[in-house]
């Protein structure tokens, strides 16, 4: 389980990027949504520990986020991930468990193929990295987010960049995670990716959440573009300004 307890990010003087954010995560697959600028990076940043909460308490599993022994737990592909160019896909999965700690010692080469197999560019694993494409490196960031074996996936836009046929391939990934007993916290504005996969939502704006639960119970019987459309509209009239225009 995650929970977040009244957390807090301020970069600087500004308006919080995070608000006041309470919530308990304990589900398969939650989809965390926003529009840009609402504060779903700064959130994963701060459960990954890259960032420190202003104020307030990340736990998981009644581990604080940041802690060796939660980072054992948790998998990361961030918004955009950095890599080295002149490495193959293969050698930068090998680095990646090296920084984990590389479970059982070694090289792992079959685990390594498995994953690459799995995110669909097995064949890519012996080339270097300088000569994948926009859709080959976000999977390959989703590969190396489970080197370690990790109980959570968190995951942040992983479908960005992708044709349809990749959006569909790693939304099938997702939910074989998810039947392997793994928790996948996803971020994303697209909110049909959301409806497919995730047993539970979460919207947050401007720094705030504003609703989480069921998928079906948000959408009331309406599309969700609609429902979504509603929930940010209302925060408007309410007079609230959008920390993306602040
Ligand atoms: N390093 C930073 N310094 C100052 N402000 C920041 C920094 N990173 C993010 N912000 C601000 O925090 C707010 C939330 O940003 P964040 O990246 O969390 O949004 P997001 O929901 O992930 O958006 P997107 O969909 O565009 O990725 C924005 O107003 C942004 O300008
Ligand atoms: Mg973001």
């Amino acid at each position: 389980m995650i929970e977040f307890s009244r957390v807090t990010k301020q970069y600087r003087k500004r308006k919080p990027a995070v608000d006041d954010f309470s919530l308990a995560v304990d589900v398969p697959i939650f989809g965390f949504l926003g529009q840009n600028g609402a504060g779903k990076t700064t959130v994963m940043k701060m459960i990954v520990g890259l960032l420190e909460p202003t104020a307030g308490s990340i736990m998981i599993d009644g581990l604080p986020s940041a802690s060796a022994a939660a980072k054992h737990k948790m998998g990361y592909m961030p918004e955009t991930p950095y890599f080295y160019e002149r490495m193959t896909g293969m050698e930068f999965l090998g680095f990646c468990d090296a920084l984990y700690g590389r479970r059982g010692g070694g090289t792992r080469v079959a685990h390594y193929e498995s994953l690459l197999g799995k995110v669909g560019i097995a064949e890519a694993g012996r080339f270097e990295i300088r000569t994948y494409s926009k859709g080959m490196r976000q999977r390959l960031g989703f590969a190396q987010a489970l080197v370690n074996d990790p109980e959570y996936l968190f995951l942040d836009e992983p479908l960005d960049g992708l044709d349809p046929l990749g959006r569909r391939e790693m939304k099938e990934v997702m939910l074989g995670l998810k039947h392997e007993g793994r928790k996948v916290f996803l971020n994303t504005h697209i909110l049909a990716d959301v409806e497919e996969v995730c047993d539970e939502v979460g919207i947050i704006h401007a720094g705030k959440l504003r609703f989480s639960g069921g998928v079906r119970e948000f959408c009331a019987g309406k599309p969700i573009e609609e429902r979504f459309m509603e929930t940010v509209a209302a925060v408007a009239e309410a007079g609230e300004v959008n920390n993306h225009h602040a």
